[in-house]
């Protein structure tokens, strides 16, 4: 409807009037243009958001449809500035789950200034490309779709090998990340501002970020929006040496943004080895151990990944149904740790 608009607009503007009636005509037009054009602007800012505030029902009858759903009733904290020269991107390997997509976009976009987020698409179906509504503009995001003839054995860490070599060369840095995970910075720091600083640092190779894990807040039923809702985190566990780690890691690992002109490959999910002896450091320039990418002691104090990791236990539920790796033990692991309220994210909106 938009371009349909801009089309006519545009098609006025050009055709010169040739009598003062046809001069009048085009004054009466202009002036609907605007309405029209305010009245959108309305919907997409304000009044509009409220109607499909309530939209629980995203798949409609085989129509990929999907509506943002996030109810921030006029508040914007301040957003970030675009990095339009698509300094950093994101790569995010995703199956399905496409209801959890339009949160992470809008959050990245907005308050980190991200313009650029490739959805790795393994075996969705229907493909998450289908789909239109993301909540920010389609131009920032490109879709690559992986079928059944394309698997390898460590599907994800081929991803992300494959973002390298796709993309690589289009960007200073890209973020490996899960469309579960936001990026929180604090003192008006922004993701690609932090990334600035350590571009300057040779001896870097990535960048990498500890989570901070949520619990499911005893959500039994999806919220409209992870951060507002799953305000309850467990604890930072205690500094133990590596090797004396015993099951989940937790808040103790980290995820990585990679300098894409010092990529090697990925080790883990987690942590990637960069060439020439360059190493991944954390926040305050300390450098990760090789290994599972665990990061102790654990500080989130410019920047955090937060993690919903297990989210409602309807969502939960979904989860486990196609994801073999983590079962019900997972949710009971993360539910009996202790617990802390957690707002951090309650700031940010959209
Ligand atoms: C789980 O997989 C089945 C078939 O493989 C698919 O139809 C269904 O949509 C998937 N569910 C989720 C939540 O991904
Ligand atoms: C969740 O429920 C447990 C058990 O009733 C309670 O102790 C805990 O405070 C609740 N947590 C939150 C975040 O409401
Ligand atoms: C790695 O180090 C060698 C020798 O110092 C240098 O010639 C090369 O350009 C470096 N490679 C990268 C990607 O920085």
């Amino acid at each position: 409807m938009a371009d349909t608009l801009r089309n006519f607009v545009l098609t006025m503007a050009m055709s010169r009037p040739t009598s003062f009636a046809a001069f009048k005509k085009l004054h009466v037009i202009s002036l609907v243009a605007s309405l029209a054009i305010l009245s959108i602007l309305y919907t997409f800012w304000g009044g509009g958001l409220s109607s499909i505030s309530n939209s629980n029902e995203h798949y409609s009858s085989g129509v990929p449809t999907l509506s943002n759903p996030f109810n921030h009733d006029g508040m914007h904290t301040k957003a970030a500035p675009a990095d339009t020269e698509e300094y950093v991107a994101f790569c995010v390997a995703h199956r399905n789950q496409v209801r959890d997509i339009p949160e992470f976009l809008t959050h990245h976009y907005h308050h980190h200034g991200i313009r650029r987020f490739y959805i790795m698409d393994d075996r969705s179906s229907p493909p998450l490309s289908s789909f239109n509504d993301w909540g920010i503009p389609r131009s920032a995001v490109s879709f690559q779709y992986y079928d059944k003839n394309a698997q390898y054995p460590n599907m994800q860490t081929h991803i992300y090998s494959e973002c390298q070599r796709l993309y690589g060369s289009l960007h200073s840095w890209i973020a490996y990340i899960d469309a579960d995970e936001f990026f929180e910075t604090r003192g008006g720091e922004t993701l690609p501002s932090i990334l600035r600083e350590f571009d300057k640092d040779e001896s870097v190779g990535a960048l990498g970020v500890n989570w901070r894990l949520h619990s499911s807040a005893n959500l039994t039923t999806r919220p409209e929006s992870m951060r507002q809702s799953f305000t309850s985190c467990p604890i930072d566990p205690e500094n133990i040496p590596d090797g004396e780690i015993q099951g989940w890691k937790d808040n103790r690992l980290i995820k990585s943004i990679v300098k894409t002109a010092l990529f090697e490959k990925p080790l883990t999910p987690h942590l990637f080895k960069t060439v020439n002896g360059t190493r991944t450091v954390g926040e305050h320039g300390d450098v990760i151990e090789y290994g599972d990418g665990v990061r102790q002691p654990i500080t989130r104090e410019r920047i955090g990944l937060h993690h919903y990791t297990v989210k409602s236990r309807e969502q939960f539920e979904e989860k486990t149904k196609n994801w073999s790796m983590k079962g019900w033990e997972y949710w009971d692991h993360i539910e009996g740790l202790p617990q802390v309220q957690c707002d951090e994210m309650t700031k940010y909106k959209p």
